[in-house]
């Protein structure tokens, strides 16, 4: 990162590098009058420059020393090695010998969090104020009022820079598999997943909602001739679920495409999608964590090998030898999909799975029913540690079907007349799947909580920043 920005000139005397660089001042310390050490940090990485008075009594020293933290700096200097190692920095290889120094932008001196502060957490400070030491432990919440503060931790950074990788991931996989990006329309005349969790707003007098998800129109793009699509775009969700897991806005990885056999190949390709290649290059970025726990990185072997798949009967039946009470024919709540995690652990050595043949009554009113028993359908859900990532299914593509299912759903057909229509015209039979960015993210990294994999959070509660 470094080299992208230093200017790297020839100095005089032979070996001397002098260069240019641009970062915010992470840490200033004063030695005497004559000397300041001043961390400079861009994006994950930082580096100690060594400001020293030279001819001019300590002057640029003194001025180093009472610059705030966090202000953005240009030093010019010539490289060195330093000469102890540089305290609670992540690049130590080399330091700068500073010759010219200029503040670009001064940061109020009274940060309203630390940098430092946000990254800690509460048995850091328990364990710091048993060392006698001073450390202040900043909640999320107050940590994403200030969240651009916050994203400032080498941690912050690295979680953006994965979410980044496997959306990237998710789109090269795709397209090298024929399918073409799409993006469908947010604002949408009602629910497109049934139920109430809706915005709603006016659209010129006409009432209208933000789209809970492309499902509608990325079906409808089928109809329209292509026959494998995607898009990554904002989900909008109106639930009061104040959870670890659920956000009202995220962004989803949303895949379409006409099937040749059934519901299987859709199947496959949420498998190979999320435990082949999203998991290789989630894996390569987690390189950028110094992660020490390694129950916080996802076994390889778990994604590798072939994604266990398991009937949904298979898996109530799992839960009820264990003593929990669940619904055959109900869907399971966020506790029996938990123990459920733990019960595949357990007895196939795996944290990550697919469950298929979900109950037709706990699925959208679009899903296809399994043709030899209409009760259950063409449908899956993809868990890791017993939490949901994905969800699927063939879909239905004959429209007296798809009107009876939604109208027995309660849902007023006329607000989907023409996605129903869509299905009159010639129509392939088609499935695909959802998956939540945040959510794999926050699962792929440990990180127990969505908020810490959404840049700027929009949860029941928080509309701000
Ligand atoms: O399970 P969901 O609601 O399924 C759909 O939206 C279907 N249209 C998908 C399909 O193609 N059949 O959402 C899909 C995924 C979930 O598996 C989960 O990862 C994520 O989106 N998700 C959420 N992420 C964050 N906050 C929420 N409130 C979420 N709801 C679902």
């Amino acid at each position: 990162a470094w080299a992208d920005v230093a200017e790297l000139e020839p100095a005089s005397g032979a070996g001397r590098v002098r260069v240019r660089v641009r970062g915010a001042a992470q840490a200033v310390r004063a030695v005497g009058r004559r000397v300041a050490f001043l961390v400079l940090r861009q994006g994950p990485a930082t580096v100690q420059c060594v400001v020293s008075g030279g001819g001019d009594g300590g002057g640029m020293a003194r001025f180093a020393a009472g610059l705030s933290r966090e202000s953005v700096v240009d030093v010019a200097g010539v490289v060195s090695l330093p000469r102890e190692p540089v305290r609670g920095t992540t690049q130590q290889l080399v330091e700068i010998q500073v010759e010219k120094l200029h503040c670009i932008s001064r940061a109020v001196p009274n940060l309203p969090i630390g940098v430092d502060d946000a990254a800690r957490s509460e048995e850091d400070v328990t364990r710091a104020k048993a060392a006698g030491e001073q450390l202040v432990h900043v909640g999320q919440d107050k940590r994403l009022d200030y969240r651009v503060i916050d994203l400032r931790t080498a941690a912050n950074q690295a979680i953006f820079r994965v979410q980044c990788q496997v959306e990237n991931v998710f789109r090269q996989v795709l397209l090298s598999e024929g399918f073409v990006g799409i993006h469908t329309p947010k604002l949408i005349g009602g629910s497109s997943e049934g139920g109430a969790a809706v915005f709603k707003l006016d659209y010129n007098g006409q009432a209208a909602c933000l789209a809970q998800s492309p499902q509608l129109h990325k079906q409808m793009a089928v109809c329209g001739g292509f026959g494998r699509v995607f898009e990554v775009g904002p989900v909008f969700r109106a639930e009061d679920s104040n959870t670890h897991r659920h956000l009202c806005e995220f962004v989803g990885l949303d895949v379409e495409m006409a099937l040749r056999d059934h519901y299987s190949e859709a199947r496959t390709m949420a498998a190979i999608l999320s435990c082949i290649d999203l998991c290789c290059c989630c894996l390569g970025s987690l390189k950028l964590f110094d992660i020490t726990d390694p129950s916080s990185l996802l076994y390889v072997a778990g994604y590798l090998g072939t994604t266990l798949r398991l009937d949904y009967d298979e898996g109530i039946r799992m839960l009820q030898e264990a003593g929990v009470h669940v619904d055959p024919m109900g869907d399971l709540n966020t506790e029996a999909e938990k123990k459920l995690g733990e019960l595949v652990r357990d007895k196939y050595d795996t944290e990550f799975y697919m469950l298929c043949r979900y109950p037709s009554a706990v699925r959208p009113f679009y899903t296809m029913p399994c043709s030899d028993d209409p009760r259950y359908s063409c449908s899956f859900d993809v868990f890791v540690r017993g939490e949901e990532i994905i969800s699927g299914a063939q879909r239905v593509h004959v429209p007296e079907l798809l009107a009876a299912q939604a109208e027995a759903r309660g849902i007023d057909v006329g607000t989907i007349a023409a996605y129903i229509d869509s299905f009159r015209y010639g129509a392939p039979p088609h499935g695909g799947f959802g998956v939540g960015l945040e959510r794999v993210v926050m699962l792929f990294c440990g990180l127990g909580n969505i908020r810490k994999t959404s840049l700027f959070p929009r949860d029941p509660r928080r509309l701000a920043p």
